[in-house]
């Protein structure tokens, strides 16, 4: 049966972008495959980040997993921290990823940026490693995300060949990444060349946020010049952006979505976007809310991680074995 894996990281609010990109999405595999998700919370600590809201956000985001339609009797729901493997395997993988290659990773670039120069921790630099322990430890085929993703698939598969090419093919299991037709970049709505991402107040929609905020984002929203609705991402940005949240909520295509706004003006085409988010919106922050005041997440996250725990071990034995590490309880 076909593994599909991905996580989330708890590192601030969740955006529309998230959902759009990922979060949304991962419920569509649990019928055909056999589905991880998982809470990236030791990712988290890649940037500083204040424990009370890392501890709350981890509860968060278990609620937002399950509001999204995951089924925990379908999908293991799990947080990383809970299962040691991830840390373990990680120790070992760290030997095989490189400084240059590591150096070049987009996100590492991006966010190191920002940060003070001699503040920039091991965690961050090394966060491919990490993540593609996440990966392989399950044997995963398919690793749903966002556009902004794909590098850290693509070095998971890199390490994988290189694991396979030294200590036999049947090491590690080679994933692929699968990106969403619509929805794989969201971008933000105050300045949308660039990501929507979660440290933009103004230019993202939040999970959390009031329906009526989540209105009055869009209907604010950056437009073009011009006045047709028309997806064209170099000279329209803002509307193509628009036009793909429209689409993703509908779950159609652009062109449908295109079709549907010919002849509409800005300001009308920016007010249907807005009821057809919070028409998707309102209900998955009701569910949300209320699994997070019930805390049936937890048991979920227990039961998660134990079925995480069996298949993850399993893995580990597998590379300790092939590289070499012996095992003091076998003869
Ligand atoms: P994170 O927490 O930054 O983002 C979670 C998912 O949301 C997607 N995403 C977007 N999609 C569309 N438009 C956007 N503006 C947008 N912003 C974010 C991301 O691509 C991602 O799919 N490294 C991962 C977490 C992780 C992981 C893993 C994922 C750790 N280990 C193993 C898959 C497999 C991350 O930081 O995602």
């Amino acid at each position: 049966m076909t593994r599909i894996l991905s996580g989330i990281k708890p590192t601030g609010n969740l955006t529309l972008g998230n959902y759009i990109g990922a979060l949304k999405h991962f419920k569509d595999f649990q019928d055909s495959g056999e589905v991880f998700i998982f809470i990236a919370d030791l990712h988290a600590l890649t940037l500083p980040i204040d424990p009370e809201f890392l501890n709350q956000n981890t509860r968060d985001l278990a609620a937002f997993y399950l509001a999204s339609g995951l089924d925990p009797k379908k999908a293991t729901i799990f947080v990383q921290s809970s299962v040691p493997a991830h840390a373990e395997l990680n120790a070992i993988m760290q030997n095989y990823l490189y400084m240059g290659e590591l150096s070049r990773m987009t996100q590492f670039k991006e966010k190191s940026a920002k940060l003070n120069q001699s503040a920039i921790g091991l965690g961050l630099f090394a966060y491919p490693v990490l993540m593609a322990c996440d990966i392989v430890l399950y044997d995963a085929d398919i690793v749903p995300v966002g556009e902004d993703q794909v590098q850290h698939v693509e070095i998971t598969r890199d390490l994988v060949n290189r694991i396979n090419k030294r200590y036999g093919d049947k090491t590690l299991v080679l994933p692929n990444y699968q990106i969403n037709k619509v929805g794989a970049r969201i971008m933000s709505l105050s300045d949308p060349t660039v990501k929507m991402s979660k440290s933009d107040p103004k230019g993202d929609i939040f999970l959390k946020d009031p329906m009526n905020v989540v209105r009055k984002k869009i209907m604010s929203a950056v437009t073009d010049m011009g006045s047709e609705v028309k997806f064209d991402k170099e000279n329209k940005p803002g509307i193509s952006n628009l036009l793909t949240i429209y689409a993703a909520m509908r779950e159609i295509s652009i062109e449908e979505a295109e079709a549907h706004f010919v002849g509409y003006r800005y300001g009308d085409f920016k007010r249907e976007v807005a009821d057809a988010v919070v028409a998707e919106l309102e209900p998955f922050q009701k569910k949300y809310q209320e699994i997070l005041e019930s805390g049936s997440y937890l048991e979920v996250l227990r039961e998660g991680a134990k079925r995480a725990d069996a298949i993850a071990k399993v893995t580990l034995k597998r590379v300790q074995k092939a590289v070499g590490l012996l095992d003091i309880y076998e003869n």
